[in-house]
């Protein structure tokens, strides 16, 4: 199988929900929410991507060749790329159950590690959302990071400690679905959350904590003070609220204000590895992709989602070489340049 097919597969088996764009940039979807698009007029999602085509990379191939070293520590663990999959959660409420929540994310577990990269997973208003990733990634050895919902705390600990118990390597809390008033619906609300509240969370467990959701420079600098690990800059693809600014076009302003404080990442636009590049450039340590894993796994299981993987890390590689980059720490703000 190579990606083309599996890009041919998932087409056939996503249609109508997802068309498997050529360009996966928030249009073909917008409004779908249930679905695979975003809220509202979809312009979140469509801003990450619009911003992100509008950083362009700057070509340098004078230099002494040292090869391209793409591998990251983090969590713990080395890995081979600063490449996650976003969590991706509630296979009937947006994939009208095409596929398992148990086989989705066994692709998405098995296939990132097969690459030698990770995923997040999800969670929901069904239960299955959460407990459905907790076999597979027991059986990656922990290589993971489930995603809770910010649910009230005692439910937290709860989830959590099934996390500890898989072996789990870390685990975050989208608490941007503290306005998804379907789960409220549903008999599951979710709140938004103090520092205080995220600070217990933080202290409960010993594994690395993330903040996913985190959209201004002011925020996250109440994350900061929680003793999370990290946060992802992320506006949950534009699911959760209309009309933000792209995730990158804020990026650089939060990582001046976090500094070294904590791991950033950001998902939101990104498709390939010169994507990547740009958002390491940008101010990330690592970044999370979500809708095209999905197509990935759609298209070809685990192994459509190793060669994705292994797709963005080459595409990564690409782009360091035509830039003078011979590791991460060479991707810096000058390699980059943003057109209006
Ligand atoms: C169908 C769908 C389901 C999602 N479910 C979750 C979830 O359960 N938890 C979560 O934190 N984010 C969830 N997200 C948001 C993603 O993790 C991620 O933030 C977003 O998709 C990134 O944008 P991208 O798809 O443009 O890469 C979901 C996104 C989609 C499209």
């Amino acid at each position: 199988m190579d990606y083309n097919e599996v890009l041919e597969r998932a087409r056939e088996r996503l249609a109508p929900h997802c068309l498997v764009c050529k360009e996966c940039n928030g249009i073909a979807c917008r409004g779908k929410v249930p679905g695979v698009g975003a809220k509202g007029t979809g312009n979140s999602f469509i801003r990450n991507y619009e911003y992100l085509s509008n950083v362009k990379v700057e070509m340098d191939t004078i230099y002494e060749y040292k090869g391209q070293d793409t591998s990251i520590e983090l969590f713990g663990h080395t890995f081979k790329a600063p490449i996650f999959a976003a969590p991706i959660g509630g296979m009937r409420f947006n994939y009208d159950d095409r596929i398992s929540e148990l086989d989705y994310i066994t692709a998405v577990v098995t296939g990132t590690v097969m690459a030698g990269c990770a995923a997040f997973t999800g969670d929901g208003a069904d239960d299955i959302c959460f407990l459905a990733p907790l076999e597979p990634i027991k059986s990656v050895n922990g290589l993971a990071v489930p995603t809770l919902k910010p649910w009230k705390n005692d439910k937290v600990f709860e989830k959590i400690k099934m996390a500890e118990e898989v072996g789990a390597m870390a685990v975050a809390m989208d608490i941007d679905s503290a306005g998804l008033i379907h789960l409220a619906k549903s008999g599951k609300p979710v709140f938004s959350k103090t520092v205080e509240e995220l600070k217990e969370i933080a202290a409960y467990t010993k594994l690395p904590f993330i903040i996913k959701g985190i959209m201004s420079a002011k925020v996250a600098e109440k994350a900061a003070l929680t003793g999370a690990y990290g946060i992802v800059v992320s506006n949950h693809g534009g699911r959760v609220l209309d009309n933000t600014p792209a995730t990158c076009e804020v990026l650089p302003e939060i990582k001046q204000a976090v500094g070294d404080r904590v791991k950033v990442f950001v998902d939101g636009g990104i498709r390939t590895g010169a994507d990547v590049f740009k958002a390491l450039a940008l101010g990330a340590d690592a970044v999370l992709i979500g809708r095209p894993y999905a197509v990935a796994a759609f298209g070809g299981g685990a192994e459509g989602v190793r060669l994705y993987t292994e797709k963005l890390m080459y595409e990564l590689k690409e782009t360091m070489i035509m830039t003078g980059c011979a590791d991460l720490g060479d991707i810096t703000f000058d390699k980059v340049r943003i057109i209006k």
